[in-house]
């Protein structure tokens, strides 16, 4: 009997999620699998949502943002009979494995039910915030990037012309390695990360040697920071445990301080969800197919409670917990990198 897979997209959307599930699928078709998509994550599995995937519904997905199974931030260990409910689903459908595409939460939901409920899981390393440990890149993250240089493109035209401090504000709650990408490859002259502590005085020293030279200034902040006046009001936290970031304005915040300590009138753009969506870069459509057929073959191969992570050039298997344990954040090798740039 030909076996059944259940496959499902968790957390934030993101680029290369569905060239992802094509890769699961094209290569689901080659031992003859039967494929269910799960709907919204997690979700679909306490409810029962759940419909049957054919080759024909992915054909087309390659250059498509977004996740087609649909997605949410839901954690089955934090909802009443939650688990039961999943291992329901799985039995009633006759599931014989879950290939699970998320960023540290929802992969982390998927190390569990493989330890403690013995499912037999497998994932796919996805997040436009890049901090997912044991992998070098997650499909995302080049996209989102990408989004935010564009953008910066545009700040850079318009702050040029009326000589102004232009500032970015880009998504990563604990991770800054969009904010730093996004600032090393649009040469930004400072660049606020969540893992160091804002030096406004220096900031607001290299801002004004930047403006004597060039008459306009560009700064990346990621939207983790901690400012003075920033994350007063009480955060509302996700089924994670994870602040909603609705309120902080941080962009705001920091321009306000920036205009006041140099004098030189700034503005401010946050690039927002528009940072998820678009056309996924070459890279990330190639990283989701990859991904998405390795970890099909991990299933092929009994390989369970792994995550198909790239490791160099390779893809590989890599037990989901390592993957979990910790974020991965930036460390002080980058962040000196980026200071070299700021002269
Ligand atoms: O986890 C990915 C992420 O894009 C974060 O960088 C961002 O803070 C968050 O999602 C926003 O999530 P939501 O779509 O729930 O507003």
């Amino acid at each position: 009997m030909s076996k059944r897979i259940g496959v499902l997209t968790g957390g934030g959307d993101c680029c290369g999620l569905n060239p992802a599930i094509r890769g699961a699928v094209y290569r689901a078709y080659d031992y003859d699998y039967e494929v269910f998509g799960i709907r919204d994550g997690w979700r679909g599995l306490i409810d029962g949502n759940l419909f049957k995937i054919h080759l024909q519904d992915v054909e087309e997905l390659i250059d498509k943002a977004g996740t087609f199974l649909g997605t949410s931030r839901t954690n089955p260990f934090k909802i009443d009979d939650g688990v039961n409910r999943v291992l329901n689903t799985i039995n009633n459908y006759g599931l014989d494995a879950i290939l699970a595409m998320g960023g540290e939460d929802t992969l982390g939901v998927a190390s569990k039910l493989y330890k403690e409920k013995g499912v037999s899981v497998v994932g796919a390393p996805k997040t436009m915030d890049n901090d997912l440990s044991a992998t070098d890149f997650t499909f995302g993250f080049d996209s989102s990037v990408t989004r935010g240089v564009e953008a910066m493109k545009s700040l850079e035209d318009t702050g040029k012309s009326h000589h102004r401090v232009m500032i970015l504000e880009v998504m990563g709650r604990h991770a800054g390695w969009v904010a730093l990408y996004t600032g090393l490859s649009s040469g930004a002259d400072w660049i606020l990360l969540p893992e160091e502590k804002p030096d406004i005085e220096g900031m607001c020293k290299q801002l004004q040697r930047v403006y004597s030279r060039k008459k306009y200034a560009l700064v990346v902040v990621s939207e983790g920071i901690e400012l003075p006046g920033s994350g007063e009001e009480e955060e509302e936290l996700d089924q994670f445990g994870h602040m909603i970031l609705k309120k902080r304005e941080i962009g705001q915040t920091l321009g306000d301080i920036i205009s006041e300590k140099t004098g030189i009138e700034t503005r401010h753009a946050v690039i927002g969800h528009m940072q998820r969506g678009g056309i996924p870069t070459v890279f990330d459509r190639v990283l989701g197919l990859r991904t998405g057929v390795k970890a099909v073959e991990l299933i092929e191969q009994q390989e369970f409670g792994k995550l198909a992570a790239l490791k160099g050039n390779e893809v590989i298997g890599i037990p989901l917990e390592d993957a979990t344990s910790k974020i991965k954040t930036v460390n002080q090798e980058w962040i000196d990198l980026a200071k070299v740039f700021f002269k």
